[in-house]
This record gives C-alpha cells, structure tokens and sequence, in this order.
C-alpha cells in the first residue's frame, strides 16, 4: 500500500494559505500528498472556513484528489502528521499594529521581527510553538516542523534550544525574494542564480552571487546603490544604499539591513507613514479584508494576484520546495533556517543560523562559511546574542531578562527607554503574555 502523506498547517486560517495551496498543487508529481489539515483556533474559524473552501475549488480545478480538511482541533491535525507547517500570528495583526506603534511613541523603530515589535512577537509566540511541539513528539514525532511563523529565527533557536524536536526547519521567503529580485535585475531565468548567504534570519547576507557559476557580486552591488533596487520585498520601501557604504560592505545586504545601516532614515519614514497611511500591519489589515472577500467569491478557484502585495511573496515556493527535497532527498542547495554546526565560525554550534544548506532527508546540511566577513561578524552576534536572551525571556517569563534582551538590541537607545518600551507593551499585550504575569505583585 502506498503511505498517504498528511500536511498539517497550523494557522491554516491564514490569507496566505493560498499560496501554499498553490505551491502544493505545482509540485503535487514530486510531492503527492493525500491530506491537507488546516488548523486554527476558535477565534479564526471563519477566516479558515472561508480560505479552506478556496482551497477546495483550487484542489477541485486542478483535478487532484487532495483532501482538505479545516479544524480546530490541533491534536486531530497534527496525529500522524507527516509534515507540519507553522503560519500563526499570537494575537493576531491587531498585536503586530501595538508591536509597531509603542515603540515609535520613543522614537525606537516599531516592526514586526526587529526590535522590540520583534522581542515582542517573540515572546508571545515561543510558548505556543513550544506546545505545539510537545504535542509533535507524542501524536507525531516522526514528522519535520517547518516553521514559517515570525520572527522565524529567534522561533527557531527556542525549538532547538528547549525542545526535543531535531527535525526542525525555519523557513523565510527573503532569500528566495532575493535570488528572484537579482534574476530580474540581471533579466536572467531565476532557475540560473545562486547566492551564497549566510547569517541569521532577516539578518542574512549574500556572501557572494553567481550566474552559471560566474560571480556577478560585482554587477550586482553596482545595481544595490540605484534606491529603486535597495529592497526585494513589498513590506520594506527601500530608501536607497549609500553608494560608497555599500560597494565597501562588498556583501549583498538583506532589506531588513536597512533598519540596522539607516536608523534614522528608517524610524522618520516609519513615523511619517504612521501618521499617513497608517503602520504596515494596519495597511496589511486593509489589505487582508480585500484579499478576503475575494477568497469568499465561489467563483475563484485560482491564487488572486492581489496576494502578491503582501511582503510574503513566494512562502509557497520556499515551503514546497523544501518539503519536497526532503521527501525525495534530492540534495539540492536551499537557504534555512537550521542548527549551525559549525557552519558559521563566529556563531554557536548549536545556535539557529541561516544559510544555505543542502537538502537531505535527514534535513538541512549547512554549507560550511568558515568566519563571516568582520564588517559584518559583530552585528549578527549581537542579534544572535539579542534572539537567545529572548527566547530565553520567553520561556522564563522573567522580566529581567526580557529588559535585558532589548537593552542589548543595537536598535534600542538606552536602557531607560526599553524599560519604558518593555512596561508599555507588557501591559498592552497582557492576554498573550501569561508568562509574564505568574505571580500577582504584592
Ligand atoms: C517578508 C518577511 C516575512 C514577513 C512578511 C510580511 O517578506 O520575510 O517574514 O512575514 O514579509 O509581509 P506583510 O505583507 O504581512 O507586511
């Protein structure tokens, strides 16, 4: 009898599903799954009723026998799962709208996965993936987790650091987007560019990039000082590079770098766009009504090209592709999310890092980077430094700690500020934070 492959997809409600729906359906000849369970909680069940039947027409049209089942039971989804894919939001994007404004209040940039909006989704979401991952070892623990949920990896280094789950792998669509960006730039088929990166997850840096093998590093920080290819993700406008700044980096950054290399430019644009159209996860929540009243039209049984707005362009290919590498053991290059090993000299052995890796069934294997380059070394210790405080925050709950984590964030200005910031968003995400609020203050 042939093995029925099960997916369970935790946050199934999500706007993206779609795009993972889409991926599987594209790669279904290498990847032939028998069940898609879509899990989300109570307070998402019409949002995970109203994509989960998108996801039937789209599986119906292809003319797959998918089934695709919609729950709210994680326990059912995840027994006997063969992979779990994780896409949930703690709270939701009315969290993520608090992570982004308090901050700004102090004139610290508000994001989702930096700084303290970043600090903040950790630690409201690190408990729950522990749950999750408890429940994996007892209904499913053969099955790999690839987590996709942000900030994916600080997420990443919580599971490798307090759980027994090894198979494990944290997923982010900028290196994808990446490669992608520079195919267009360079108008040369994607499938021909590949980039050596390395670094940690929205903290990653192409050490070098190549058409056919060739090295067009060169070329391509020459197309990096043009502000209008300083960013290969919707949610980040790129503001443009230093011409000088960046041909010295001589690495390609990633655009979330433009938070770390341009403060100020950065926290005055996000100020002003608060002020005009409102902080990204507010225009993401305009955006996410759009998307599903759309979902809701019986007619669509195709991915809307409306998704493409949001900053999560091409999750389905990453997802997939990777999924079905390991499945096939095909030993192919991908970018992820993994347990170093010595992969990254300046980076812990056990630490998550990201960087390309080949794809195995017995998962990622890191490509060995030797140092990283020392303009760059320091700054990704340091969020490693800031992502294992954090986690560590979480798990503890210990305010302390939690101070400390965004004390020692290179985007924090002192450590009077982020007690404020720290003081303000505890109290403002209270629900989602229990472990913060153990013992009653006497
Ligand atoms: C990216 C990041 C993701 C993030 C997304 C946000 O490109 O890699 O980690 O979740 O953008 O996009 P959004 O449309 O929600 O702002």
């Amino acid at each position: 009898m042939v093995k029925r492959l099960k997916v369970a997809t935790i946050g199934g409600g999500s706007s993206y599903t779609p795009e993972l729906v889409e991926g599987f359906i594209k790669r279904y000849d290498e990847f032939p799954i028998s069940e898609l369970w879509l899990v989300d909680i109570e307070a998402g069940k019409e949002k995970l009723e109203i994509v989960g039947e998108l996801a039937k027409r789209m599986v119906q049209k292809a003319g797959l026998s998918i089934e695709i089942h919609l729950t709210i039971d994680r326990r059912a989804a995840l027994k006997h799962a063969d992979f779990v894919t994780t896409q949930f939001r703690v709270g939701l994007l009315e969290a993520r709208a608090k992570d982004e404004r308090i901050p700004l209040k102090y004139g610290v940039l508000g994001q989702e996965t930096n700084g303290a909006g970043g600090l903040f989704k950790g630690l409201r979401t690190i408990p729950v993936i522990l749950e999750i991952c408890r429940d994996m070892e007892e209904l499913c623990p053969q099955a790999w987790l690839i987590n996709f949920t942000n900030p994916a990896g600080m997420v990443t280094e919580a599971v490798l650091r307090y759980t027994n789950i090894k198979k494990v792998v944290g997923l982010c669509n900028v290196p994808i987007g990446m490669e992608m960006g520079i195919a267009k730039l360079l108008d040369v088929d994607p499938s021909r560019v590949r980039i050596d990166f390395a670094g940690l997850n929205h903290m990653v840096y192409g050490l070098d990039v190549y058409v056919d093998g060739e090295s067009v590093k060169d070329q391509v920080i020459e197309f990096l000082t043009d502000p209008n290819n300083s960013s290969f993700v919707k949610n980040i406008q790129g503001i443009g590079w230093e011409p000088e700044f960046i041909k010295a980096l001589n690495v390609l950054p990633c655009p979330y770098h433009m938070y770390y290399y341009k403060t100020k430019e950065m926290v005055g644009k996000e100020m002003e766009s608060s002020k005009k159209e409102g902080t990204r996860a507010e225009v993401v929540q305009k955006l996410e009504k759009e998307l599903f009243e759309l979902y809701k039209d019986e007619n669509l049984d195709i991915k809307p090209p409306q998704l493409e707005k949001r900053g999560g362009a091409y999750y389905s290919d990453a997802a997939v592709r990777l999924i079905t590498s390991i499945y096939n053991d095909k030993g192919d290059i991908q970018p992820v999310n993994t347990m170093n090993r010595g992969a990254i000299a300046s980076i812990p052995y056990e630490s998550a890092v990201e960087v390309s890796c080949i794809i195995t069934k017995e998962g990622p294997k890191p490509i060995v980077v030797g140092d990283l380059p020392v303009p760059v070394r320091g700054l990704v210790q340091q969020i490693k430094s800031f992502e294992r405080v954090a986690a560590e925050a979480a798990v503890t709950g210990n305010y302390n700690t939690a101070l400390l984590a965004l004390t020692i964030n290179p985007l924090t200005p002192s450590d009077q500020i982020a007690k404020e910031i720290v003081d303000e968003m505890l109290e403002a995400h209270h629900e989602y934070l229990p472990q913060f609020f153990k013992e009653a203050k006497v």
